[in-house]
């Protein structure tokens, strides 16, 4: 059995792989998991976790050196997913250091406890967000591995400088690092003020659904259990110092979306509220994940309607676990 290091275990993707590996592989890791619980955690997110022998929850900043360097001296980990980083939602545009505290400098602390405790791998949890976007009528252009990086906040910046810092890592000393880059994820768990959780919560209680800008982004959008799957593959199978794009290749954009939750609980088109927003051209945010396909053999499983499906199910029986963040809709 190995032990595997989860930073932001708490979070709506790191808890998710959590669940994957203690529910789907339970003889084969042991998790450690660290997260500082921020205001995008809920705690209880791990309550059954909690219960389980083969994982141990950590509350720590991953920035702490000496603390981290702690838990690695006690934990021994065979392999560390960096999963811990402060993720957009409007009010953190407001305050840019933290995102580079905990996103590139929190991953440096990170890569060297791996290598002064010596790890068989680290890996990266990156962003499709580091290639920057496309123009909507550009339906030819994809994301790959080696599309030079473009990034426009400073989230994908900080994301884009782990990735590098990671790579740099691998190239000066040899640390057996891989990473792979995700597209928009949604599904059990997510932090209730980002889009596809905002829009459910508010179908579920018929509340008006906002859209700005016409909804025209288009992002892929892909369930959150097949990314995990997709990390583990690289994990498991991926080339070291390799980058793999994870995507679903189904791409939607805003207005899509809501409808689909529109139409999944039955309501009538007339709870979209638009908004008009000047700065929205609307733009496409499209990823290649050929390499990961053919090389790991990993495929999305889950498709764009089913997904929703099971995401609006939870929601609907976990309003205890939303009520728990506070949010007035
Ligand atoms: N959600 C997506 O669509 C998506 C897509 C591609 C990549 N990713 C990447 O996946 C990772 C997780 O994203 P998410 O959507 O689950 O975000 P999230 O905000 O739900 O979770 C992040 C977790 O990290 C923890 N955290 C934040 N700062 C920390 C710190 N300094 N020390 C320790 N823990 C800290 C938070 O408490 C939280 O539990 C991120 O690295 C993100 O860039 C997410």
């Amino acid at each position: 059995m190995k032990t595997i290091l989860v930073t932001g275990g708490a979070g709506f993707v790191g808890s998710n792989f959590c669940y994957l590996l203690l529910d789907e592989r339970p003889d084969d890791y042991r998790i450690v998991c660290i997260d500082a619980l921020t205001y995008a955690a809920n705690f209880h997110t791990l309550d059954r976790a909690e219960q389980n022998p083969n994982f141990k929850f950590y509350r720590e900043n991953v920035c702490n050196r000496e603390e981290i360097y702690k838990i690695f001296e006690t934990e021994h980990p065979d392999i560390v997913v960096n999963f811990a980083a402060e993720t957009p939602i409007d009010r953190t545009f407001s305050n840019p250091t933290l995102f580079l505290e905990t996103n590139i400098l929190g991953t440096q602390v990170l890569l060297d406890a791996c290598r002064k405790f010596g790890i068989e791998r680290f890996h990266q949890v990156g962003t499709d967000e580091v290639y920057g976007d496309i123009p909507l009528d550009r339906t030819d252009l994809f994301f790959y591995e080696d599309t030079p990086i473009q990034t426009s906040s400073p989230y994908s910046t900080s994301k884009a400088s782990a990735d590098l810092l990671a790579t740099a890592y691998y190239r000066t000393y040899e640390l057996p690092i891989t990473i792979s880059r995700c597209s928009n994820n949604y599904g059990p768990g997510q932090y209730p003020r980002k889009f596809i959780p905002m829009i459910i919560n508010r179908a579920l209680q018929n509340k008006e659904l906002p859209v700005y800008g016409g909804g025209l982004n288009e992002r892929d959008r892909i369930y959150v259990k097949d990314h995990c799957r997709g990390i583990l593959s690289v994990i498991e199978k991926g080339r070291i110092g390799e980058i793999y794009n994870l995507g679903s290749s189904e791409e939607k954009s805003d207005i899509e979306v809501v409808r689909t939750v529109i139409r999944e609980l039955g309501l009538d088109e007339s709870v979209i509220k638009h908004y008009e927003d000047r700065r929205e051209r609307g733009r496409r945010y499209a990823i290649d994940s050929s390499k990961a396909r053919t090389e790991l053999g990993w495929n999305p499983e889950v498709s764009f309607d089913e997904g929703i499906r099971k995401t609006i199910e939870w929601y609907r029986n976990n309003a205890e676990w939303v009520n728990g963040f506070g949010i007035v809709w």
